[in-house]
C-alpha cells in the first residue's frame, strides 16, 4: 500500500529488461547496423510513449526519472537568473522544491502560490501573482501526498492567456499512466514523467518538451536525446519502461474504476470503524492515493506496527523522509497537530486487492485503538 513511493515491475517488463540486455546491448549511436537495429528499437520506445500522451515522437526525450525531468525543465528554462520570477506551489514534491530553492539562491524571485486546505491552487491567487517578470509557473498535477488532482488544462489557459510566452511545467510523474494525458488539448510546455511508478523499472523516466520550445541542458556531453540529455540511452530500461506503458494502454481506465472501488470501500470501513478521522482529500483526487489523518497516534507509529505484518504505508513522500526539516504536506496545511502528526498515506497498484484490503482495514483499526490508549493514557 506504498504504491506512490514505488512499484513492482511486472513480468512482462521485466522479461523485456532481460530480453533487452541479452540482444539488445548495441549503442544505439553507432553507425554499424546493430546500432542501427538498437536506434530502431529506441524511436519504436519513443513513438509509444508519444503516442501514450498525445505527443510526437520527436517531443519525447529519455531521463533517469521524475527527478531529472524535474530539474531539467526547471532550470532549463530559465535564461536570466537575475530578476526573473518563478510561480510554484510549496506543497510539492522535494524535486519541485529542491531547484526551486537553488533557483532562489541565484537570485531568481520565487513565488508561491496559495493553495486551499486540499492542496488546490489558488486560481485568483496564481493571476494576481503573475507579472511580467513571469517567466516559469510549475505545478504538480497529482500530489504524491494527498492525491489531489490539479485542472491542467483550465491552469495553462490562464497562464498563457495573461502571457503565452510563460513557460509552464507540470510534474506528472503521479498522473502518467494512471489518468489520462493528452498535451494536445493543453498549452503544457514541459511535463516530466516516470517508469518505477507504474510498474515498470527504476532509473528510467522521461519528459515530454512541446515542440519549438527550447530547454537548456544541466549536463553536457554527446548528442543522445537531441543534446538535452547526452549519455548512452539505456536501451533495456527504455525498452522495459515501454512494455509497462503498453500494458497501462490496455488497463488504465479499467484500473481507474478498481483502484477507486478500492479506495472508496477503505474510506467507508475507516470511517466506519475508527472515530475522529479526516480524509484529505476533496472531489478532484486521483483514486491511487489515499491520505488520512487520524486524531491522537503518530502516523510513524503506525507505520511501524503495521510492518510487523508486511503492510507497508507511508507518512508522507519518500523522497523527503530522510530531511528531517521537511514536514509532511498536511501539516502544512493543517495546524491542528493532533491530527495533522497522524497522517499516513496509503497508495494503490495493480497488485493491490479486496482482500488486501481488508486486512489493511482490520489491522489499522486494531493498531490505532492500541496507540491512542497509550498516548490518550498518558
Ligand atoms: C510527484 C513526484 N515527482 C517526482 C518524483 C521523483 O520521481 P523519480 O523517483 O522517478 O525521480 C516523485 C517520486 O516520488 C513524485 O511522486
Amino acid at each position: 500500500m506504498d504504491n506512490a513511493a514505488t512499484t513492482k515491475i511486472t513480468e512482462k517488463s521485466l522479461e523485456k529488461f532481460v530480453f533487452s540486455n541479452k540482444n539488445h546491448y548495441g549503442n544505439s549511436s553507432s553507425l554499424h547496423s546493430y546500432g542501427y537495429v538498437c536506434e530502431k528499437i529506441l524511436k519504436e520506445s519513443r513513438r509509444i510513449i508519444g503516442d501514450f500522451i498525445k505527443a510526437s515522437q520527436e517531443e519525447v526525450f529519455f531521463t533517469s526519472g521524475g527527478t531529472e525531468s524535474n530539474n531539467i525543465a526547471i532550470f532549463g528554462s530559465i535564461k536570466e537568473y537575475d530578476g526573473s520570477e518563478v510561480i510554484y506551489s510549496d506543497i510539492d514534491h522535494p524535486s519541485i522544491i529542491g531547484p526551486v530553492n537553488e533557483l532562489r539562491k541565484k537570485g531568481v524571485v520565487t513565488i508561491p502560490v496559495n493553495t486551499d486546505n486540499y492542496g488546490y491552487i489558488d486560481i485568483d491567487d496564481l493571476e494576481g501573482k503573475l507579472s511580467s517578470k513571469t517567466t516559469l509557473c510549475i505545478f504538480t498535477h497529482v500530489n504524491s501526498e494527498l492525491g489531489t488532482l490539479q485542472d491542467m488544462k483550465k491552469i495553462c489557459n490562464i497562464i498563457k492567456n495573461n502571457n503565452s510566452n510563460i513557460r509552464i511545467h507540470f510534474d506528472c510523474v503521479q498522473s502518467f499512466g494512471k489518468i489520462n494525458i493528452d498535451v494536445s488539448q493543453c498549452k503544457v510546455d514541459t511535463l516530466s514523467f516516470s517508469g518505477h511508478k507504474i510498474h515498470g523499472p527504476k532509473g528510467i523516466g522521461g519528459i515530454y518538451v512541446r515542440k519549438g520550445i527550447k530547454v537548456k541542458p544541466i549536463v553536457f556531453g554527446g548528442g543522445q536525446e537531441k543534446g538535452l540529455r547526452p549519455g548512452t540511452e539505456p536501451l533495456p530500461l527504455i525498452e522495459s519502461f515501454a512494455e509497462a506503458i503498453l500494458l497501462r494502454v490496455e488497463i488504465m481506465e479499467h484500473e481507474y474504476e478498481r483502484i477507486l472501488s478500492l479506495r472508496n470501500k477503505l474510506i467507508t470501513g475507516l470511517k466506519n470503524s475508527i472515530e475522529d478521522i479526516r480524509i484529505n482529500s476533496a472531489e478532484k483526487y486521483s483514486p491511487y492515493i489515499l491520505n488520512v489523518s487520524i486524531k491522537d497516534i503518530k502516523g510513524e507509529v503506525l507505520l511501524h506496527y503495521l510492518e510487523r505484518d508486511e503492510i507497508f504505508i507511508s507518512t508522507g513522500s519518500a523522497c523527503s523522509s530522510k530531511d528531517e526539516s521537511v514536514d509532511n504536506v498536511v501539516s502544512k496545511l493543517d495546524s491542528d497537530k493532533s491530527y495533522s502528526d497522524g497522517t499516513v498515506r496509503m497508495s494503490f497498484g495493480m497488485y493491490n486487492d479486496e482482500a488486501e484490503n481488508n486486512i489493511v482495514l482490520e489491522k489499522v483499526t486494531g493498531y490505532v485503538n492500541e496507540i491512542r490508549e497509550i498516548i490518550r493514557g498518558r
